[in-house]
């Protein structure tokens, strides 16, 4: 095994301290909670609010509906972007009421207030019927903050946060060598689930379930706990590092046959798994090695740049509160949870998986199976249970959503109890607690 993936389960260097709260059930179930969180909690970190494709000319629009808020995103003339609340100053009407648009000039529904791109009021009617003049030229949107990403818009609503990148860290610096700059959402599928949010992001902040959730993926990602990385960064962030193209060492693959999966992914790269039986977990090295051979022949540019643990291991980061970003080289995968506007029980579960552009690939192994390389090729929003695929690995994890928040609804439920490796979620919970400071 490479000498870099010899680590214990928390690094050194990015390790941090928890109290041990007790994490009850109220934070999953009460009004208090979902209301202190849309207060102190929602206007006080970056959300990712759509991609850059979709915002080509000036007037090009995204919106993106969060909880009762309701945000868009306005490619300007001079190619800037501006972000605004999606509200009509004059009496409050939704003003965008699609994903995205394509406009000249904002036109309200409702009295048709009409706004320049750069939110200000350019045409009203009646203008001479007002106290104090013609409000045009004077009256704005209401404006969020906005930044970018590499291919991704984000917004903020409190003018305190830190700037995107210095609120990512240390993460788009780990994220760099991907080069996600040019990658294409393909996948963007969406769900009203019967849960609250922080179920999947406590999901998303542990490993423990994947050997009873995701038990096929033990073929071909090592989940063991000795060479599984977990960081915790003062941001509030963290990440984990799971060996990938070598199956768990939790049961003895390494003796026999290669497994399935894992096989799979060696043919990929020229690889004979049948030269590999009963030393499986050297594959790994030689799909690394195949990767530096082959990538560049095989259009994959940004492997030039990657470390050895970029080509082949998953790279898991969950970004406080809601944003999930895994990573392989082939596949950026967005997992994220919002809150429901009115019900604390119930979230929008969303996935996006984005490819880098190859030349000559025309289609990409999605998710939810073969799509074309084309910007969001499947796009759908259901309801969890009717059946629509949310992705392979993601139905797994939503399977588990509303049985716990039933359970959580017992009086029997007296709180978590967590082992060493459920440090994250620990954590995630404590800065919950200190950004809220409990219900009201
Ligand atoms: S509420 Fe928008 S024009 Fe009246
Ligand atoms: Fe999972």
């Amino acid at each position: 095994m490479n000498a870099e993936t010899n680590v214990s389960r928390y690094s050194k260097d990015f390790d941090l301290p928890v109290r041990g709260d007790v994490i009850t059930a109220d934070r999953y179930i009460s009004r208090e909670w979902m209301e202190q969180e849309t207060r102190k909690l929602w206007p006080k970190v970056w959300h990712l609010g759509g991609m850059l494709a979709e915002l080509e000319e000036p007037g090009d629009i995204i919106r993106h509906n969060f909880g009762k808020e309701s945000i868009i995103m306005v490619r300007q003339d001079d190619g800037s972007i501006r972000a605004f609340y999606n509200t009509c100053p004059h009496r409050g009407n939704r003003l965008i009421l699609g994903d995205v648009a394509s406009v000249d000039q904002i036109t309200c529904g409702y009295h048709s207030w009409t706004f320049d791109i750069d939110g200000t009021l350019a045409k009203v009617q009646d203008p001479d019927d007002f106290a104090g003049g013609n409000p045009c030229g004077k009256v704005h949107l209401a404006e969020v903050r906005c930044e970018t990403w590499g291919p991704f818009v984000f917004w903020c609503m409190d003018d305190d946060v830190a700037p995107l990148r210095e609120w990512m860290a240390p993460l788009p610096d780990r994220l760099a060598a991907y080069g996600l700059e040019n990658w294409v959402r393909v996948l963007h599928v969406s769900a009203d689930c019967n849960f609250n949010w922080k179920i999947l992001r406590d999901n998303f902040n542990e490993s423990y379930h994947l050997p009873t959730i995701h038990p096929e993926l033990a073929m071909f990602i090592n989940d063991g706990l000795p060479t599984t990385l977990f960081e915790m960064y003062p941001s509030g962030h963290n990440s984990m590092w799971m060996i990938g193209h070598q199956a768990t060492t939790r049961t003895d693959y390494e003796s026999g046959d290669v497994p399935a999966g894992l096989a799979e992914a060696a043919v990929a790269w020229g690889i004979d798994p049948a030269a590999y039986k009963g030393r499986t977990g050297e594959i790994r090295q030689a799909v690394i090695d195949a990767k530096r051979r082959l990538g560049a022949e095989r259009g994959y540019a940004n492997y030039a740049d990657m470390s050895d643990q970029q080509l082949v291991d998953y790279f898991h980061c969950t970004l406080f509160p809601n944003l999930t970003i895994t990573m392989s080289p082939e596949q950026c995968q967005i997992l994220r949870t919002e809150p429901h506007p009115t019900d604390p029980e119930k979230c929008i579960f969303q996935h996006w998986c984005l490819y880098p552009p190859v030349p000559g690939m025309t289609e990409v192994y999605t998710p939810v199976g073969m799509a074309p390389l084309q910007h969001d090729a499947i796009s759908s929003h259901s309801v969890y249970g009717d059946g629509v695929s949310l992705g392979f690995v993601a139905d797994q994890d939503l399977s588990i959503g509303t049985s716990q928040q039933q359970g959580l609804n017992s009086r029997g439920f007296k709180g978590c109890i967590l082992p060493g490796q459920e440090k994250r979620v620990q954590r995630f919970h404590e800065l919950l607690n200190d950004m809220i400071g409990g219900p009201a």
